[in-house]
């Protein structure tokens, strides 16, 4: 039985590969978690989840699985893997697992066997469509650029459809043998100690009419996803696979990456009468300001800003519209974005956003994930060359921006704070060669090294490792878990909010600017965490970037 209830969970987000190598081979590994676990305990996280661990051809980082049941050897062993949870668990931590259930490898047995054999078994696992006048079925693009259609080397006029990298083909969960093999899967894990899963891209699993084209003038492919996303019989599929999972581990803990989703879907797929996902995220909180970004140019290789008031809206919206339904996600990165303050921090103000970005976020209604090395205020870093970014789209995006007269460095530069792969590199332990990461050069890497590291923000106390620490000890107070959230209607500057329950209040004041701020606290005076701001009377005074907050 699980300790932690699902508004109690605060989750770590491990990109393994980037955390700990503990065998020298310049990756991360299981065991190299497990000796870090005291570390993530003592930062106050619950839940860790860990990116794909499995066997995999790394075409999209372990999102392509060829086997479902072993761990990927230069991560570790199963053996490591039940020790990393033993250990986990006996510290009261748990594991959540990445769960791929939208697609396998092309190395995945069943695809080698439909795509070498028409007859096969496993043929209708998959997604294979005949053609339409000598091209793909239809027009419909992938998410990671191209046709989500690949030509059938059996057939010169048959397809299979790939969301994804084309070496990543969809199942098909509308034929059972899938719907049995995830449940066969997700059942092994479980067996294996696993106290959760962040379900993958679910919200694509069901797909419309090959037959219907997207609508557009252009003859490139397009991005449709009203026929690849969210479709009715996702709910369906989703349900029926959670509820018989919740059958073998009723507090089974279900984090649904639905990346599309709006506030609607999000009340569907939480809703508690379904027993489906406990939360899900969502990466419409971050509304984009592109007034800096070149039209004429790629948008993959340029950074966007944050668009304050749009991103206020988005949060109000979530916070209040899923109260006495599911708890949302709180967080500011992902392994599929650059690190937030890479897009929001002024260069001199790293260490006062990343604790005032913290303190935003994390007190509000809901469950906080922390993005490993967010506690220690890391940026996206600049990768050394083009090829590091691993994505034809940000050649595609140098070649037009040389055209232009952009400089390489220039290139590298804005493609690193733009690429999510920028965001991806090793987590800086101490001042050693490579950073305590590892002892030989990492498989991922930037020239330009970070300049912190936990060793030396454990000595200072102004850091945001020891923010972090006492920020998420707050955030187990039953107020901040349970308490109302009410956002006072405030500048753009300024994000404020409350947090209510029968007999205490808290009140959370952030300046999300480098100019003075002020604002009026009446008689919650006593300061319980806070950075660049003082209670002077009955007012906080904030210098730029401060946060703090409250209680009576
Ligand atoms: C979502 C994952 O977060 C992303 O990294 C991956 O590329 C796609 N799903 C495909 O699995």
């Amino acid at each position: 039985m699980s300790t932690i209830s699902v508004a109690d969970r605060i989750i770590y987000q491990i990109y393994p590969k980037s955390f700990k190598d503990s065998d020298h081979d310049g990756i991360g590994d299981l065991k190299g978690i497990t000796q870090k676990l005291a570390y993530l305990k003592e930062l106050g996280i619950n839940t860790i989840w860990l990116n794909p661990i499995y066997v995999s051809p790394q075409i999209d980082n372990g999102y392509d699985v060829a086997d479902y049941y072993q761990i990927d050897e230069k991560l570790g062993t199963l053996a490591d893997f039940d020790e990393l949870v033993a250990k986990a668990h006996a510290l009261g931590l748990e594991i959540i697992l990445d769960f791929v259930l939208n697609h396998t490898s092309e190395k995945h047995p069943w695809f080698q066997a439909a795509l070498h054999d028409k007859e096969s078994e496993f043929r209708n696992c998959y997604l294979f469509h005949k053609g339409k006048d000598g091209g793909p079925p239809n027009n419909w693009g992938s998410f990671f650029g191209g046709s989500v259609w690949q030509q059938d080397p059996l057939d010169a006029d048959n397809y299979y459809f790939h969301l994804f990298a084309k070496e990543m083909p969809d199942l098909n969960w509308a034929e059972p043998k899938v719907r049995v093999e995830m449940l066969k899967i997700a059942k092994f894990w479980l067996d294996h100690g696993v106290d959760g899963f962040r379900l993958d891209a679910f919200i694509h699993i069901a797909k419309a009419d090959f037959e219907q084209d997207m609508l557009t003038s252009s003859d490139k492919p397009q991005i449709a996803e009203m026929f690849y996303a969210n479709l009715p019989q996702v709910r369906t599929y989703l349900q029926e696979f959670i509820s018989q999972l919740r059958q073998l581990k009723p507090d089974i803990f279900i984090l649904g990456e639905a990346a599309s989703a709006d506030i609607d879907l999000a009340v569907d797929y939480t809703t508690p009468a379904d027993k489906s996902c406990d939360t899900v995220v969502t990466f419409r909180y971050f509304a984009e300001d592109k007034s800096q970004v070149e039209p004429d140019l790629p948008q993959i290789g340029q950074p966007v800003k944050l668009d304050i008031p749009s991103f206020k809206y988005n949060m109000l919206e979530w916070q209040k519209r899923l109260e006495g339904v599911s708890y949302p996600t709180l967080y500011w990165s992902n392994h599929d974005m650059p690190r937030i303050l890479s897009r929001f921090a002024p260069p001199k103000e790293h260490s006062a956003c990343a604790k005032m970005l913290a303190t935003l976020m994390y007190l509000q209604r809901g469950i906080p994930c922390i993005y490993y090395g967010e506690e220690l205020g890391l940026m996206s870093q600049t990768l050394p060359t083009l090829k590091a970014f691993e994505d034809p789209q940000i050649i595609d995006f140098a070649n037009k921006a040389r055209a232009k007269g952009w400089s390489e460095n220039e290139i590298l530069e804005s493609a690193s704070q733009a690429h999510k792969m920028a965001a991806r590199l090793p987590m800086p332990f101490d001042e050693t060669a490579y950073q305590g990461f590892s002892t030989v050069e990492p498989w991922k890497y930037s020239k330009v090294l970070q300049k912190t590291n936990i060793a030396k923000q454990e000595s200072d106390q102004k850091s945001p490792l020891n923010y972090y620490r006492q920020l998420l000890r707050l955030k187990h107070q039953e107020l901040f878990i349970k308490g109302r959230f009410i956002l006072e209607n405030t500048s753009s500057k300024l994000y404020v909010y409350r947090r209510i329950s029968k007999n205490k209040q808290a009140l959370v004041i952030c300046n999300l600017s480098a100019d003075e701020q002020s604002y009026p606290c009446g008689d919650l005076t006593k300061v319980l965490l806070g950075q660049n701001a003082k209670v002077l009377g009955q007012k906080v005074q904030l210098a730029s970037y401060g946060a703090i907050v409250l209680e009576r």
